[in-house]
């Protein structure tokens, strides 16, 4: 069951019960998906004529897809070859049937949402830009995307580890790493500390994304992982736009109990399952507690040092 309501941007988002969660922070539903996505995705990166390939998973009402196209030049910018995993059409449905999210829209990414609630498929009128849904459990239909494909953005929105831990065990990640393209970014709002070592044990590079002035996120609003390029002219700077190298605190955090995985060997197991199984490598294991972490860092909102 998912119920509506109004993020404090004004936009439009929904609640679901089954996860007992909502679908974005109650600080904006449009707001997040440009500071979290699109903003550290840097879409000037990608030049005109050549690809952008993305992969959404969660597209939900499909924000995350909605404001990376709004934010690229609707004429003469990147090729965009968007491919998005959602286990649920109903998000989507109900957002088109909310006069206020329509409006969120420039006419062609409105036409794209309303293609892809319809037929699950949007192509431009060139037949070059296209959006693909795969409707299902993401961790089977990753399995379904073509083979060879390799993404230069991965944005990953899935219901807080707690929640959803399906989406967030070391074997997803790692299959979502192996989709990185050289260069590609992963961007999630996620900065658990078992979601991040096993980013970093998936091969890619960790970034903190930094809360915005006033954004009550604390000491990090998400995480930007990256698979290295060959070109050392391509490599992430330790500090850019909206982000930069995890703290002394956030490497710490990754060592205590909260950085222990979520396991999921068969990608099939209910989320009871796996967060009964991490509990007990938890307790069985010899990391420190991460209260012990957290009294340390107690009144350090945000201490960075290197
Ligand atoms: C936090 S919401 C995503 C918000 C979304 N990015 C948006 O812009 O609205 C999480 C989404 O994950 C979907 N979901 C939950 N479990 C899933 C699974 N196993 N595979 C694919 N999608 C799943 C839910 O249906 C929901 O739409």
């Amino acid at each position: 069951m998912l119920s509506s309501r109004f993020t404090a941007d004004g936009s439009f988002s929904l609640y679901s019960d089954n996860f007992a969660e909502g679908f974005h922070s109650s600080g904006g539903a449009l707001e997040e998906a440009k500071s979290k996505f699109v903003l550290p995705a840097q879409l000037d990166r990608f030049p005109s004529g050549g690809c952008l390939r993305v992969l959404d998973v969660c597209f939900g009402l499909g924000y995350n897809t909605a404001a990376l196209m709004a934010a690229l030049p609707n004429k003469d910018g990147p090729i965009l070859d968007c491919w998005g995993l959602e286990l649920d059409r109903s998000p989507l449905q109900l957002g088109l049937a909310e006069p206020t999210f329509k409006a969120l829209w420039p006419e062609h990414v409105l036409a794209c949402l309303e293609a892809i609630s319809a037929r699950g498929r949007w192509q431009d009128a060139s037949g070059q830009q296209s959006v693909q849904m795969l409707w299902g459990d993401a961790r089977k239909q990753l399995r379904n995307l073509p083979t060879g494909l390799r993404f230069d953005l991965i944005l990953l929105d899935a219901f807080s580890p707690g929640k959803c831990p399906q989406l967030w065990s070391e074997e997803f990640l790692l299959s979502l790493a192996e989709l990185l393209a050289p260069g590609g970014r992963l961007l999630t709002y996620c900065r658990a500390a078992a979601v991040r070592s096993s980013l970093r044990h998936a091969g890619l590079e960790l970034r903190s994304l930094l809360p915005k002035p006033g954004e009550g996120a604390g000491w990090s609003s998400g995480t930007m992982a990256l698979r290295h390029s060959n070109d050392d002219v391509q490599s992430l700077p330790e500090m850019g736009a909206g982000w930069c190298g995890l703290s002394v605190m956030e490497e710490e955090h990754l060592l205590t109990r909260a950085g222990v995985p979520y396991r999921d060997p068969s990608g099939t197991d209910e989320a009871v399952l796996i967060l009964k199984r991490r509990q007990q490598e938890q307790a069985l294991g010899h990391r420190p507690s991460t209260s012990a972490w957290q009294r340390k860092w107690q009144g350090c909102e945000f201490r960075r040092s290197y």
